[in-house]
């Protein structure tokens, strides 16, 4: 009869623990928490009269380069980028999507009035009567990033004759941090970076840096987002970061090149900077931060080998940085005299991260700034005869089986980097009829 009891007990804790477990596999992923700094979309009911609408080409009426620049971001694109579409597709159209994505209250078809039971991926949504679907399409628009309060920010704030009233910014990195820094600290979470790392791989990176040249500056340090205000008018600059750090985190510097141009044609000419903010969807920037090698290694009897070093030297975060799906993939390959693959080794350049049924970082093989990293492939000449060998570098947003899930049929990766080396070929057969 006790025993039975047992029994009864322990297959009740068993039938609990599957069924736990079977919900962790199915339930929605929340794979970054929702923080007051970009809960809701930005404010725009207060702008400068000036201003008939606060539409990019509003604004590109009278500054005409930047417009003409940011046209070609990937900021230009948050919204209609055909990745997104997909991502936002199968995610159920999430509201939150659109607070970084299409940022500004007017550019999306319903406002945030409050939370489902303090749910923050449960917005209680109303009609927006100041909807403006033209804006919309615009994804990060200039008023994203400058307009707060009804005032033009920027690096300047005094000396200028604007339409429009301005007011400087302590420092332009401030900007990048509403939508580039994301966190997720829940009980079931065990990141080691939060989810979009771009900050804390800095963080770490001088860290490292700081222990071998112990002179130069250290370190910064996230603090946890202060109570920002959780109204409408949240302005999302500085998030947390201690002002005097923000300026560290240089995305300015390397994402916006300077430039000595006018900010209106006729405008006596300034110092500022190109709304380019290259990355992985420009394989130029990408092939020229990455330093490849391919070439013979050191000779071992009856063997040989090749060796491809590749090395992060100019990007400060990891490389790649940003959403866990994008990657470099490595193919090392042993070809005959036809091109045929007589072998072949891959390998990926990741964040490995378990998603099911709880949120672990695995391991990490992603570039670390300055850190050589070397792929070999060797074989036996005895054993077999390739004519050449051969390595691939791809830069892909995502591997196969999501590219499958989300329906995406738009290209997911490039080559950055491809080098075929031929190898001696065997004696031939003396021709005889010379
Ligand atoms: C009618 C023309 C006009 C329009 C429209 C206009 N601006 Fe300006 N803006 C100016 C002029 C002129 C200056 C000052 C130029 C100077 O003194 O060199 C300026 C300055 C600026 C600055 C520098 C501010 C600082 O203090 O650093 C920023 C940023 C800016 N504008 C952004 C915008 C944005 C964003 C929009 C659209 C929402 C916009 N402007 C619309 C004419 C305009
Ligand atoms: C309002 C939100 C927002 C702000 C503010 C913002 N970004 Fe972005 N950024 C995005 C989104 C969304 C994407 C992804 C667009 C896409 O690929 O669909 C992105 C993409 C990028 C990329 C990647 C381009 C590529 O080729 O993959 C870089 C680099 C970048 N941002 C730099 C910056 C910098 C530097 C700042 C500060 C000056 C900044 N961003 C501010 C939302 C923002
Ligand atoms: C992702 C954020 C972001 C977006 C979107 C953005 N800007 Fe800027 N903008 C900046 C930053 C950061 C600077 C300051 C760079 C520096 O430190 O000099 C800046 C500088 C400027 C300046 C000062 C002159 C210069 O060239 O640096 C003007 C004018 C300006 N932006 C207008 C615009 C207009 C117009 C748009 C839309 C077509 C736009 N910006 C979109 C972040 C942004
Ligand atoms: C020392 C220069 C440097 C600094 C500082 C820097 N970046 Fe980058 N970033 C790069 C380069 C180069 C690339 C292209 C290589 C690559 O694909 O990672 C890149 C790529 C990116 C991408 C595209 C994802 C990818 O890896 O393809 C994003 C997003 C990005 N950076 C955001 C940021 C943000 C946000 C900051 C500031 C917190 C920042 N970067 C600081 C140089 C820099
Ligand atoms: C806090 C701001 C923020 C929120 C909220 C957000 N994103 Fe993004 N998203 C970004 C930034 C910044 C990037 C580009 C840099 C990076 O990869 O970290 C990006 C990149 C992406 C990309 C990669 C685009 C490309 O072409 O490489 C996809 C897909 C995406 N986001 C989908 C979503 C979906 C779906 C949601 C809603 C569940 C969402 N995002 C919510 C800021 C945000």
């Amino acid at each position: 009869m006790k025993i039975k009891h047992k029994t009864i007990l322990i297959a009740a804790a068993a039938s609990t623990l599957i069924a736990f477990l079977g919900w962790r596999m199915v339930r929605p992923l929340e794979i970054f928490s929702v923080s007051p700094r970009f809960e809701y979309p930005l404010a725009t009911a207060n702008i400068p009269t000036v201003f008939p609408n606060l539409r990019a080409e509003t604004c590109g009426a009278c500054h005409t380069a930047v417009h003409r620049d940011w046209k070609t971001s990937m900021h230009a694109q948050a919204w209609s980028d055909p990745y997104f579409q997909a991502d936002y597709k199968n995610e159920g159209n999430k509201q939150i999507c659109l607070n970084c994505h299409t940022p500004l209250d007017r550019q999306q078809k319903f406002r945030v009035i409050g939370f489902h039971v303090g749910d923050k991926w449960n917005p209680v949504l109303a009609p927006n009567p100041q909807f403006d679907p033209v804006a919309k399409r615009e994804g990060v628009t200039c008023a994203a990033c400058h307009l707060r309060h009804g005032v033009i920010y920027g690096p300047y704030g005094v000396g200028l004759k604007a339409p429009h009233p301005t007011a400087r910014w302590n420092n332009s990195n401030e900007v990048c941090v509403r939508c580039h820094v994301v966190n997720n600290r829940r009980w079931d979470v065990f990141y080691r970076l939060p989810p979009c790392g771009t900050v804390a791989e800095i963080a770490s990176a001088r860290r490292r840096f700081a222990l071998r040249h112990q002179n130069i500056e250290t370190t910064f340090r996230i603090s946890p987002s202060p109570a920002a205000p959780a109204t409408l008018a949240d302005d999302g600059y500085g998030a947390g970061i201690p002002a005097g750090k923000v300026a560290a985190l240089n995305c300015v510097e390397c994402h916006m090149p300077a430039v000595e141009r006018p900010l209106v044609p006729g405008g006596a000419p300034r110092a500022g900077r190109q709304h380019l903010w290259r990355g992985g969807h420009d394989p130029r920037t990408v092939t020229a931060v990455l330093r490849a090698t391919f070439e013979a290694g050191a000779p071992a009897p009856g063997q040989q080998r090749y060796v491809l070093t590749l090395t992060n030297t100019g990007a400060e975060h990891d490389v790649p940085t940003g959403v866990p799906d994008r990657h470099l993939n490595v193919d090392l390959r042993l070809l005959d005299a036809a091109g045929r693959v007589l072998r072949s080794e891959t390998y990926a350049i990741e964040r490995t991260v378990l998603w099911r049924p709880f949120i672990v970082d695995l391991w990490d093989t992603r570039l670390k700034p300055g850190e050589p990293r070397r792929y070999s492939i060797a074989f036996s000449s005895n054993a077999i005869r390739p004519a050449s060998v051969e390595a691939v570098v791809r830069y892909e947003f995502m591997d196969a089986s999501h590219r499958a899930r989300l329906h995406y049929r738009g290209a997911a990766s490039y080559v950055v980097f491809q080098r075929q080396i031929l190898l001696h070929q065997p004696a031939e057969t003396p021709h005889s009829g010379l």
